[in-house]
This record gives C-alpha cells, sequence and structure tokens, in this order.
C-alpha cells in the first residue's frame, strides 16, 4: 500500500470528512481545509481558511506548496447553501465564490504539484439539467435565489470539468442526496424538512463517498470522468462556454490582486 499525499477541501463534515478519514485509514497523509477543525481525529492535519476569500484560498494553496513536493488527490466539496445574497470581501457573491470559484482557483495553484497520476475530484451536481451561468449577471446582483445560486455554480463546476487542462485526472461527481450537509441549511424549516426526507430517501455518507475514496486509490485513466450517481453524463459541446467562464473568472482572480 502506497501512502498518498491528499487535500480535502470542504473535509470538517459530511462527505469531504468521510473521504479523509477514509483516506487517513489507509495511511495516507491527508490535510483537510475548513473554517473549524470540528472533531477532526490527530490523523489528519488542519488547515484553517475560509475558502470564500481568494487570499485565503491563495494563503492555503501556498502552504501546501511549501509543504509537499506533489499532491495525489484533491477533493473538492466546500459548500454552504446561502439564502440571502451575501458578498465576499472580493466583492463577490458568496455562493459563487466558495462553491465554484475556490475549486477553481484550487486546481490551478496546485497544478504543478500534480502529474497524470493524480486525481481532482469536484464533488458538485453534475447530470443536473438545470441552471445555467447568467451571463449577463454572473454575481446575481439583480435577481439572486439560493437556489439559483447554487445551480448556477453547479454547472460553473461542469465547465471546470470541461475546462480542465492540467496534467491530473478530473472527476466530476454527484454523489445523489445523501445523509450530509443536512445541517448547514440555515433555515430551519427546510432544515427540518431535509431531515425528515433523508430519513427515507438518502443514501448513507459511506455509500456516497466510496467511489471518490476508490478514484483517490485508482485515478482514471481518462482526462475527465463524469458520474452522476454512477452513470456517466456527456458535456460535449460545452467547450465555448467552458473558454468563456474561465476567460471572466482570470478576470475575476486578477482583480482581485
Ligand atoms: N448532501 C447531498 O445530498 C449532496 C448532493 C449532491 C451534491 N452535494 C455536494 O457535495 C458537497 C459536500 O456536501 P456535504 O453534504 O458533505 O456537505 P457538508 O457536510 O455541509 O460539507 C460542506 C463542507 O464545506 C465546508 N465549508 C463551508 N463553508 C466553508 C468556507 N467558507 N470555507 C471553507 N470550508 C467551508 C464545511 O466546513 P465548515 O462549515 O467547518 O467550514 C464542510 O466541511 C457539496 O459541494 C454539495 O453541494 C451534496
Amino acid at each position: 500500500m502506497t501512502s498518498k499525499i491528499v487535500i480535502v477541501a470542504g473535509g470538517t463534515t459530511g462527505m469531504g470528512r468521510a473521504t479523509a478519514l477514509a483516506r487517513a485509514a489507509r495511511g495516507d497523509d491527508v490535510t483537510v481545509i475548513g473554517r473549524s477543525r470540528r472533531d477532526l481525529p490527530s490523523s489528519v492535519r488542519f488547515l484553517r481558511a475560509d475558502l470564500s476569500s481568494i487570499a485565503e484560498v491563495e494563503r492555503v494553496s501556498s502552504d501546501i506548496a511549501s509543504r509537499h513536493d506533489r499532491v495525489d488527490a484533491l477533493g473538492l466539496f466546500a459548500n454552504r447553501v446561502q439564502p440571502k445574497r451575501t458578498e465576499t470581501a472580493d466583492g463577490l457573491k458568496y455562493t459563487f465564490a466558495l462553491y465554484y470559484l475556490s475549486r477553481y482557483l484550487l486546481a490551478a495553484r496546485l497544478a504543478p504539484l500534480m502529474s497524470a497520476a493524480s486525481v481532482i475530484v469536484n464533488v458538485s451536481g453534475v447530470g443536473t439539467t438545470k441552471g445555467g451561468i447568467h451571463w449577463d449577471d454572473p454575481q446575481l446582483r439583480a435577481r439572486y435565489g439560493a437556489i439559483r445560486a447554487q445551480l448556477q455554480a453547479g454547472r460553473a463546476n461542469d465547465l471546470l470539468g470541461v475546462a480542465h487542462a492540467g496534467d491530473a485526472r478530473y472527476v466530476l461527481y454527484h454523489p445523489g442526496f445523501t445523509r450530509s450537509g443536512l445541517d448547514g441549511h440555515p433555515n430551519p424549516l427546510v432544515r427540518g424538512v431535509l431531515k425528515t426526507l433523508a430519513l427515507f430517501a438518502a443514501r448513507p455518507v459511506a455509500r456516497s463517498v466510496a467511489p471518490v475514496v476508490e478514484w483517490i486509490e485508482h485515478p482514471p485513466a481518462d482526462r475527465l470522468t463524469t458520474s452522476d450517481r454512477g452513470e456517466p453524463v456527456d458535456l460535449s459541446g460545452k467547450e465555448a462556454d467552458a473558454r468563456r467562464l474561465t476567460t471572466y473568472t482570470q478576470g475575476l482572480v486578477t482583480a482581485a490582486r
């Protein structure tokens, strides 16, 4: 068994945490990024950061690069529903910054440490056809809705996979409704409904992360793998949108410097 260097962004709870612990149990060198260590065991290293901030993502990326000469796996899990539109210190919509931009930036900054034997697993909502990029107002200044924001960032993550040009293998994974993240919704009513539904309809966390743990063990041969609950998703025809989003994103990152 070879020990791998694994970075899990958003690994303090839910599926990220389960992935981090499963890999640490196999002897990997695991670093979890999150806002608070919570009850993570000492078998994983914790890096505190608010990933909605560009400067914080840059800081943790530099920290990782100073400690490791390679990264074998990057798991992207961080997300949090925002019922009201909030802006980050960079003047971006919070959901866009956390759920999409931090994933773009972490993959870009850690790319020099990754090879064709490395894997990036982006856990989001591939296969969902609802939502899209609101090109006229990507920061949703004119019309905000929590679901609208989540769907846009989800579709942006699809485009991240399409645009991926690094050496690492890229996986877009939709785990399906899972018994995790249920405490994350700030509205108590929605939280209650979700928890009740989850009792009957949601998958156990261990089942949802099993493919992630396996992709880390054996990165796929293909440059891009898509999986919506085990089924591949056709993202062909999205290349122009992916290039457009990359250009828009690079502009945001440059403006933030
Ligand atoms: N659960 C489902 O049914 C389901 C279905 C499809 C897709 N997904 C996707 O799967 C991913 C993981 O979901 P989950 O259910 O495991 O959710 P979760 O338990 O709520 O995990 C989210 C993680 O993100 C971290 N996070 C939130 N805000 C952060 C910030 N500003 N900076 C750094 N870290 C932050 C949280 O840590 P802290 O709060 O400690 O910072 C936590 O570790 C998400 O992208 C979600 O959209 C989930």
